[in-house]
């Protein structure tokens, strides 16, 4: 099985593999390790992305792999080709795996079923986000030494979120504590088994404060009442940021409304590890790419 669907398929083991694979990649000093020489990956992106695709290019041109980049906007996906056959194409041209994003739910284990070559989950639907999580834990475990025994508080829009059901999934396996905070609108019924909701006081006394963006594209509008009624009832404030214990971390996978789930000040923060979860998204999505090819 050298598909990566999601964390919450996925063994502790096989967890812990990818982030110590990954310390490894970090650690090289040379940008190019050509260990996937002469193979061809492609990343088919049928939703919008800045980080994950281009720090799945990055991670694959860094293994010296061959990249194709497939965006849905510039394809016959407009002529109304299906995902599947997109995908069926670029499997038919030798690609060795593929790299995938896109809104349906359920569709990419239909996709791992057909497709022999390796699929790689860049998100699919609010179902999970894997890479995103991997690289959030590689960087809770850098910064805590490790993750046994954190809390983690996921703060926000848990309903339409990938990124809080991968992190959930990935940080139970590797017993953490996990606390989520959502107005009513924005909880998930299906995960309240896993881990309780609780009072914005009380998500701050974490280890990890974790905001999520708001998802505007997802809500039908009237969701959200406005921004500011957002920011004033769950927006991680500079005053509300000033009450986490000394040690706590921010973090957000991005990308930011900078003023409504989060101040502007707080996003560079001393406390913020926004964009060193960024750059972890590089060795992550290196580890990630070998394991389905090597
Ligand atoms: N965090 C994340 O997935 O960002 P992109 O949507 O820009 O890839």
């Amino acid at each position: 099985e050298r598909h990566l669907l999601g964390l919450r398929q996925l063994g502790k083991e096989e967890i812990v593999g990818i982030l110590d694979r990954a310390a490894h990649w970090e650690r090289q000093t040379n940008k190019v390790n050509p260990v996937l020489e002469g193979k061809f990956v492609a990343n088919m992106f049928f939703e919008n992305s800045t980080r994950t695709r281009f720090s799945f290019e990055v991670a694959e041109k860094r293994l010296g792999a061959q990249v194709l980049n497939f965006s849905a906007a510039a394809s016959s996906v407009e002529k109304g080709e299906s995902i599947y056959d997109t995908v069926r194409t670029l499997e038919s041209m030798g690609i060795d795996a593929g790299v995938i994003r896109m809104k349906p739910i359920g569709l990419l284990a239909e996709l791992a079923d057909k497709i022999k070559v390796p699929l790689i989950n860049a998100g699919d639907g609010n179902n999970e986000h894997p890479t995103q999580a991997l690289l959030d834990l590689y960087t809770m475990r850098k910064t805590f030494g490790e993750i046994k025994g954190l809390t983690v508080s996921i703060i926000g829009d848990i309903l339409h979120s990938r990124v809080a059901r991968s992190n959930l999934w990935g940080l139970h396996k590797l017993g953490a504590n996990v606390k989520f905070c959502a107005p009513d609108n924005m909880q998930a019924p299906d995960l309240s088994e896993y881990a309780p909701y609780v009072g914005l006081e009380e998500a701050l006394q974490a280890d990890v404060v974790m905001a999520l963006r708001v998802q505007l594209e997802r809500h039908d509008k009237g969701f959200i009442r406005s921004a500011e009624e957002y920011r004033e009832h769950y927006g991680l404030t500079v005053e509300r940021a000033a009450a986490m214990q000394p040690h706590a971390i921010i973090m957000h996978p991005a990308p930011v409304n900078r003023g409504v789930e989060i101040d502007d000040e707080l996003v560079e923060h001393e406390k913020s590890k926004i964009f060193t979860q960024m750059s972890h998204g590089v060795p992550i999505r290196m580890a990630v790419i070998e394991r389905a090819l090597a």
